[in-house]
């Protein structure tokens, strides 16, 4: 059987540090070792007797423990994980990460680690929205952390957004998915505590190299857009943009900077991703092409193909029998044009919406908009279920070398293979 896998836990100092208990315990109960730092800040929150009792493991707090020194020193501790957690990460430690300090045990073998490292936040809505926070998280992405976006709610503060802890199931199923992760494990490496792995077979990076897209921009459109017919009415589809934000979400995480032009939709920005929103194609075109040079475009937004020729400055009223008819203009194709761009992206890659012959269409389309790769999904079925607006994702990625299908996944973990492979193509 294979060796189970080992989590470094590390705790820093915050209301939400409780959580970081049943997270222990959820680590163990899926068949996986754990050892815990705690932070001197986090002792004020949760005790050692408290993480050692639950993690049958002697706890950290020092870097001046002569007899961990001898017995374990802070490089091993750094090195032994197979994928280190800071839960919660506070502003404080994420700021000390970013800047490279190592004042105490905790930052200490963060700065020593060759190890992957997930970051969960959690702090009050302010610190999060600081433009210093997200300077900082920026950098870790760009530096290889892996950042966890935090819940939305009501906080320990009184004040409410974004900044909460995530609960502690979802930070396990993060965990469960970075270990199954092209960017982590190599396939076929993978533990059968996890369940089955949805990436055995595919081409995988080797653990040390977890930042395939490092130094690269990368450009991704998401979400539908609206084209006004007049102030209350408009041309809409179902893209939810969740497709989309997930794969700006793995390129930032595989250390791209990355740029997410999006359409109207309400999802969170994945942290550490530059946002520029939008709402109608002519808006979309001009964000994409201000947004050159990029290494890589994603054009996942589903586009409106058209869009009312002329716009009512005042909303059409109700009279008479029938309207007069709406007369509709073709909107620029903002994929074709960047493919005849004189700063076309070395790897330019589109999206295809399917209800039948999917490959088919999306060998069709790849010549016809001059792209390098079409990633086909499959939206058909009744509405509701279908992929367009729903939480997973069922595709062909057709590239000049063939056709792969993918069976159906959950849209993060099409994003994560989908940036695996732009690694792979790029290297
Ligand atoms: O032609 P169709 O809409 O099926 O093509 C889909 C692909 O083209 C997607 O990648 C979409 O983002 C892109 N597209 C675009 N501009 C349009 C229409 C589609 O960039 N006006």
């Amino acid at each position: 059987m294979a060796k189970s896998k080992h989590i470094l836990l590390v705790i820093g100092g915050g209301i939400a540090a409780y959580k970081a208990a049943e997270l222990i315990r959820l680590i163990r109960k899926s068949g996986m070792t754990v050892r815990c730092v705690l932070t001197e800040s986090g002792a004020q929150f949760v005790t050692p007797m408290t993480l050692a009792a639950l993690s049958e493991n002697e706890v950290h707090t020092t870097l001046w423990s002569l007899k961990d020194e001898t017995e374990m020193g802070h490089i091993q501790l750094s090195r032994e994980a197979d994928l280190i957690v800071i839960c919660p990460a506070t502003a404080n430690l994420l700021a000390k990460m970013a800047g490279g300090i190592a004042d105490d045990l905790a930052t200490t073998l963060l700065l020593a680690t060759n190890r992957p490292v997930l970051a969960v936040p959690a702090m009050n809505v302010r610190m999060w929205q600081h433009a210093a926070t997200q300077r900082n998280i920026a950098q870790l992405k760009t530096d290889g952390i892996i950042v966890m976006q935090p819940d939305e709610g009501d906080m320990a503060c009184g004040e409410f957004g974004p900044g909460r802890l995530p609960e502690p199931d979802v930070v396990m199923a993060e965990i469960a998915s970075l270990l199954r992760s092209p960017f982590l494990t190599g396939a076929g490496s993978l533990q059968s505590e996890l369940g089955p792995n949805p990436l055995d077979g595919q081409p995988a990076f080797a653990p040390d190299q977890h930042r395939p897209l490092h130094g690269k921009h990368v450009l991704v459109t998401a979400g539908p857009t609206h084209e006004p017919i007049d102030p209350v009415r408009y041309i809409a589809n179902r893209s939810s943009g969740r497709q989309g934000f997930a794969i700006a979400a793995a390129a930032a995480d595989a250390g791209a900077r990355v740029t997410l032009v999006a359409g109207p939709v309400h999802l969170p920005t994945p942290a550490g991703v530059m946002r520029v929103d939008v709402e109608t194609a002519i808006e979309m075109e001009k964000a994409v092409l201000d947004a050159l040079p990029a290494d890589v475009a994603i054009m996942v937004a589903a586009v409106a193909d058209w869009r009312a020729d002329s716009q009512s400055g005042q909303k059409i009223k109700k009279e008479g029998a029938a309207p007069a008819p709406l007369k509709l203009t073709e909107n620029p194709d903002i994929l074709a044009g960047l493919a005849r761009h004189d700063q076309r992206p070395g790897l330019l890659i589109g999206f295809a919406a399917e209800t039948e012959k999917i490959s088919e269409h999306a060998k069709a389309k790849l010549e016809k908009k001059s792209c390098d790769w079409i990633v086909a999904n499959d939206v058909s079925g009744p509405i509701g279920e279908s992929v367009m607006g729903g939480t997973d994702n069922s595709v062909h990625i057709v590239t000049g070398s063939g056709t792969e299908i993918w069976e159906r996944l959950p849209k993060m973990e099409v994003a994560r293979r989908l940036v695996a492979k732009i690694g792979k193509e790029i290297s």
